[in-house]
């Protein structure tokens, strides 16, 4: 390393999330699915999910999130968007600049990452690295999906599980070390397992034309087979990066894995040693919203109060590719949060 280049870290200075207003219960999906509050709630931990107006994009939703967490910043200027999505407006453009526009930032640099629901915290790991490299000052990274657009209407599996929402964090370049500084990150994939979550078709192998309309444009999740890989993964990851920071589990105060299933977070939790009331959920409120968990769980966390400055923030996600990633930062003291775009349920 040039000792004339002082090291820059990424540095969390702002967040906010936005979820639609639709409430779609256990209750509604049993009503029209062989399905019942009882399953969803025991094999799951979900009682509710949101579901975007039939106006509303991946793209709206992405603004709402990215607008709150620029003014939760205090400066409403970036020069770079990343956003975290596999349910982007179209295959083609990247969604990314056309969410920036309508923030008012045209001219940063702006591209999308699918890295489905490990996204987010690799979109992360690519402003962390941007910032490094001094080819960023400012980063505003979302992770937005809407997966009610691309699930079956009779899938009764994924219904239950996924919901719609946002997530946005502003990175700042900072020094390692300070508050707030992104470190030890950890991303891997195995592409071995690349058919466990998949939309068969839509892409170059099954181009969306007429004849592949239909169920191969769904989305689909062997979810057992996923279920294990998310246990061992999740677990390795945050392992990998605790150790890379010479951080105990123990010591660990807010664990906000990606919202896959609540028995899976318990499970991963209870492998790593940290104890499940340092566990950050709102599953039960909005399910797995893909690329916008892990941000959304921090700032609903936040905006209830549930994040002091100085603790120790653990952040792990795993989802199709298969792919992974961990990182971790000290909580820093932050301006006091937007009004809670969730309002608290009883789990
Ligand atoms: O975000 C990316 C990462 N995603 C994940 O990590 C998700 C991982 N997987 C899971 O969370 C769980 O595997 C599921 C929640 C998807 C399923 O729970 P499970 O306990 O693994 O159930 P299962 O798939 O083994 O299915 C058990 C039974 C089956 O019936 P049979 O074959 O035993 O007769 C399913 O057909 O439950 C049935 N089933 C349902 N029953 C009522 C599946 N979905 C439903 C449903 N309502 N919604």
């Amino acid at each position: 390393m040039n000792p004339d280049i002082p090291a820059r870290a990424a540095v969390l200075a702002g967040l906010g999330g936005w979820v639609p207003d639709r409430v779609v219960t256990n209750d509604e999906l049993a009503a029209r699915l062989d399905t019942s509050d009882h399953w969803i709630r025991t094999r799951t931990g979900i009682g509710s999910r949101r579901v975007a107006a039939p106006e509303d994009a991946t793209s709206d939703l992405a603004v709402r999130a990215g607008a709150a967490a620029l003014e939760h910043s205090g400066d409403p200027g970036v020069d770079t968007v990343l956003l975290a999505t596999v349910t982007p407006d179209h295959p083609c453009p990247a969604t990314a600049p056309d969410v920036a526009g309508r923030l008012g930032l045209t001219g940063a640099a702006a591209f999308d990452i699918g890295a489905v629901c490990a996204g987010f915290v690799y979109a992360l790991a690519t402003a962390a690295g941007l910032i490094a490299a001094g080819a960023a000052d400012r980063v505003l990274v979302i992770g937005a999906d809407t997966y009610s657009r691309i699930i079956g209407p009779d899938d009764r599996g994924n219904l239950a599980i996924f919901g719609d929402g946002a997530g946005a964090v502003v990175l700042r370049a900072g020094e390692p070390g300070e508050p707030g500084a992104l470190t030890a990150f950890d991303l891997g994939s195995d592409g071995s397992g690349r058919d466990l979550i998949t939309v068969p078709a839509g892409g170059s192998r099954h181009p969306a034309t007429a004849a592949v309309a239909g169920a191969d444009g769904h989305f689909t999740m062997r979810g057992r087979e996923v279920y294990r890989h998310a246990v061992t993964h999740l677990t390795r990851s945050a392992r990998t990066s605790l150790d890379a920071a010479g951080v105990a589990p123990a010591a660990v105060d807010r664990f906000v894995p990606h919202q896959a299933n609540l028995r899976i977070l318990a499970s991963v939790a209870d492998e790593l040693g940290v104890p499940p009331d340092r566990l950050v959920s709102n599953l039960h409120e909005i399910g797995n919203t893909g690329a916008a968990s892990v941000p959304l769980a921090l700032a609903d966390a936040a905006a209830h109060g549930e994040l002091a400055a100085g603790e120790t923030v653990l952040l792990t996600a795993f989802g199709g590719g298969l792919a992974w990633g961990s990182c971790l930062l000290r909580w820093p003291e932050l301006p006091p949060s937007p009004r809670p775009y969730l309002r608290r349920s009883t789990p």
